[in-house]
């Protein structure tokens, strides 16, 4: 499963970085964004130290013509992975409206910034042996599927970029490129360190890059794991929505503000 050349978001951190160094490798272009220009020289170093030649680039995806002429610039690209995202909770209380506009703008805004120049791209470039021009995969989350009153935001927006790939997978791949939906569970990075409840079937950042990257190498549209929290995930989301909101109300919310800076 190697591409020769990578694109990811939010590479600096987390599920981004460790996408980055599963991906490193000679012979193969990174090129990585963050908006922490320290963290995002440690990981292209560390790519580097596994043979990967690397682009970095200090980028706010919310600014849609940067991220444009980032991507037009960047040359061909097998594999673009709209990864940055920030998370944010309500404390139990009411989401305050910046904070929803906030999440809205990187984890929707972001995601666009990212796979609508990203197609237009691939869409020019000659299809592979296997016919596909690029694949661009959309991390959202096992929250797309549960519309939890201690994250409305996040839920939301998780389940508008999902939903997006999943639905526009059926007409692109029809010229070549494929999109994928990445649904992680609770992933070990700086975004859950905060997470003051249990968090069932944590798994490290490395394992969560692994599995995404198996997802995506054998064409799965949705690649949502672990299966047991996705399958609860599903439960939980097919509840009547009254009866789940007084479920949730009485379990524990992340702490209030977006998870940003
Ligand atoms: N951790 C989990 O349990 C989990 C579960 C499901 C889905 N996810 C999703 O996985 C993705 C990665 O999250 P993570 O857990 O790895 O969190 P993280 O460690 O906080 O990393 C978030 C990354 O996104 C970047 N980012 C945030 N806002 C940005 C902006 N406006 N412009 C550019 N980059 C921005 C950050 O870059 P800088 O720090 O350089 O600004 C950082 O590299 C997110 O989309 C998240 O929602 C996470």
């Amino acid at each position: 499963m190697r591409w020769r050349h990578v694109l990811i978001t939010g590479a600096s951190s987390g599920l981004g970085r460790a996408l980055a160094l599963e991906c490193a490798a000679p012979g193969v272009t990174l090129h990585l964004s963050g908006r922490d220009r320290a963290r995002l020289q440690a990981v292209t170093a560390a790519a580097e130290a596994r043979g990967a030649t690397v682009r970095p680039a200090v980028l706010d995806v919310r600014d849609q013509a940067a991220m444009a002429g980032w991507i037009a610039s960047a040359g061909p690209l097998d594999l673009v992975i709209a990864n940055a995202g920030i998370s944010a909770g309500t404390g139990g209380a009411v989401e305050p409206m910046a904070v929803t506009r906030a999440v809205f703008e990187t984890n929707v805004t972001g995601v666009l910034n990212t796979a609508l120049p990203a197609i237009a791209a691939m869409a020019g470039q000659a299809p592979g042996a296997d016919g596909v021009r690029g694949r661009v995969a959309v991390v959202a989350s096992l929250a797309a599927f549960v519309a939890a009153p201690g994250a409305p935001a996040y839920c939301a927006a998780k389940a508008a970029v999902q939903r997006w790939a999943e639905a526009l997978d059926a007409t692109e791949r029809r010229r070549g490129i494929r999109l994928h939906a990445i649904c992680p569970g609770y992933v070990r990075t700086p975004m859950t360190a905060r997470n003051a409840f249990p968090m069932p079937l944590l798994m490290s950042a490395e394992a969560a890059a692994r599995r995404t990257l198996r997802g995506i190498a054998a064409g799965r549209l949705r690649i949502a794991y672990p299966w047991p929290l996705y399958w609860a995930s599903l439960l939980a989301g097919a509840m009547p929505a009254g009866l789940r909101n007084a479920v949730f109300l009485r379990l524990p919310a992340k702490e209030a503000g977006p998870g940003e800076d």
